[in-house]
């Protein structure tokens, strides 16, 4: 078989996020999160599923990272929930939370596998939810640099790459905007506001990051989708441009521009957030990489009745299991599969933003798992991983400046509103007994690693701190 060929020094990674895997929600003086207030009123997850237990990895995390160490994985991205670290989002730190992240880093450098952590995976502190409506509260961007700066001064000597927050657009979209996910508002007054104060905070964290630890390497991911007009016609290729600038230009202008785009901008005068003399310049403070989390493209269409927007995406359809539909492929939770879109996306961020150091943070697909005499045959993953892969190694021999990439996700885990249904692992997790089971995507990732021309594998991290990156 032949693997898609990486350079000398690229990181083969897997991705997580806290509430999708730690469990122990209340454990040790954890504080709660929006996600577990979330999780825990009734009709809002299939299937009543919480994170409360998820891959219990607060009370055991070194069976996965002995998975990761066999598999030849040299980078792990994990995050930190911050009302673990702070009960109360601000103030008082809790030890054992701080502990806990210490632990983990520990285990993962004596396997010398690199930690990647991500600061916000949208475990809001409730109670900076009650305090001030999260990010909806401008005082909310201060306190995630406070954050950040207990996390990394406890951490900083051993973790040199820090992604400050994670998809900012879905965490304040879905939650204040569509009111999908917690705190389930439907407010566009509301979702420019906290666009804008997360920003804010993600600029104020680099600046807190680099003070306490001028080597570390500093980014942000962002979930990027490219956007195709549904027809031909002009009023939907309109809507395609201004759907583009709301999903991806919004967040790529301002960190890597230090402006709105202009088309939205004026759009949306009705909503825009207010921006404070100075704003901007810290929102688009220099980074060291950008972190983009890929999944699908998607189509955008003109309808009337969103005077400000004047488009809307056609959202992802949740299927039950993966389907074709008109020659195209579907994942299980009703992503299409279309990998040349990395490509042009990569390729486009090259262009357009300067050539930026890139890793892939996320990229995966939910399809349907069983365990068949005590193995996972995964055939539409392995395929699906190969056809990214490909794509983004296409985009690096184009000259895209692509480091690393962190396949969604390591284990299978709570998959947010869509609970435990849709598995995304390369280890299988029966959540009965927490076994694992490494499904054959995982042993593909594993014999791709191994099948690198330049022996990119022996570049794992052998000492700290990790300049070559
Ligand atoms: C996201 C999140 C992940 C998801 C993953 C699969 O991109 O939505 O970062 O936490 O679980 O994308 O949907």
């Amino acid at each position: 078989m032949a693997y898609p060929q990486f350079p000398q020094g690229f990181l083969f990674g897997a991705a997580t996020a806290a509430y999708q895997i730690e469990g122990g929600w209340n454990a040790d003086g954890k504080g709660p999160s929006i996600w577990d207030t979330f999780a825990h009123t009734p009709g809002k997850v299939v299937n009543g599923d919480t994170g409360d237990v998820a891959c219990n990895t607060y009370h055991d995390f070194q069976t996965d990272i002995n998975i990761m160490s066999d598999l030849g994985l040299s980078a792990y991205r994990f995050s930190v929930s911050w009302p673990r670290v702070l009960p109360e989002g601000k103030g008082r730190v809790n030890p054992k939370g701080l502990d806990y992240y210490n632990r983990l880093v520990d285990a993962l450098l004596e396997k010398n596998i690199r930690p990647f952590v991500t600061l916000f995976h949208w475990d809001l502190p409730q109670a900076l939810m009650d305090e001030c409506g999260g990010f909806v509260g401008r005082d909310c961007a201060g306190y995630f640099a406070d954050y950040a700066a207990v996390v990394v001064k406890s951490l900083g000597d051993r973790v040199k790459n820090w992604i400050t927050i994670n998809e900012p657009w879905e965490h304040v979209c879905e939650g204040y905007f569509l009111g999908t996910t917690p705190p389930g508002r439907q407010n566009p007054w509301q979702y420019f506001r906290a666009a804008h104060h997360i920003l804010l905070g993600h600029g104020m964290a680099v600046d807190r990051i680099r003070a306490i630890s001028p080597d570390a390497q500093v980014g942000i991911t962002l979930s990027l989708t490219p956007i195709f007009p549904k027809t031909d016609a002009a009023k939907d290729r309109q809507a395609a441009r201004v759907a583009d600038q709301f999903l991806n230009d919004f967040y790529l202008d301002a960190i890597l521009r230090g402006k709105y785009p202009e088309l939205l901008w004026n759009r949306m005068w009705l909503f825009r957030p207010r921006v404070e003399p100075g704003d901007m310049q810290i929102i688009s403070r220099p980074l060291d990489f950008l972190g983009v989390n890929f999944y699908s493209r998607e189509y955008a269409h003109y309808v009337w009745y969103i005077p400000f927007l004047q488009a809307w995406v056609d959202g992802s359809f949740t299927a039950e299991e993966e389907t074709i539909i008109n020659g195209m492929q579907y994942t299980a939770s009703g992503r299409e599969v279309f990998p040349p879109a990395l490509y042009d996306l990569l390729l486009r961020l090259k262009d357009e933003y300067g050539n930026l150091l890139m890793y892939i943070t996320e990229n995966g697909a939910a399809f349907t798992d069983r365990v068949e005499n005590g193995q996972v045959h995964d055939p539409l993953r392995v395929a699906y991983l190969e056809g990214y892969m490909e794509q983004a190694a296409r985009a690096i021999r184009d000259g895209v400046n692509l480091k690393g990439y962190f396949i969604w996700s390591l284990t299978d885990n709570f998959e947010w509103t869509l609970g435990f249904a849709k598995r995304f692992g390369l280890v299988y997790v029966d959540y009965a007994t927490q076994q694992r089971i490494i499904k054959d995507s995982g042993t593909w990732y594993r014999d791709l690693i191994r099948n690198q021309d330049c022996h990119t594998n022996t570049n794992r991290l052998r000492v700290a701190p990790f300049k070559d990156v």
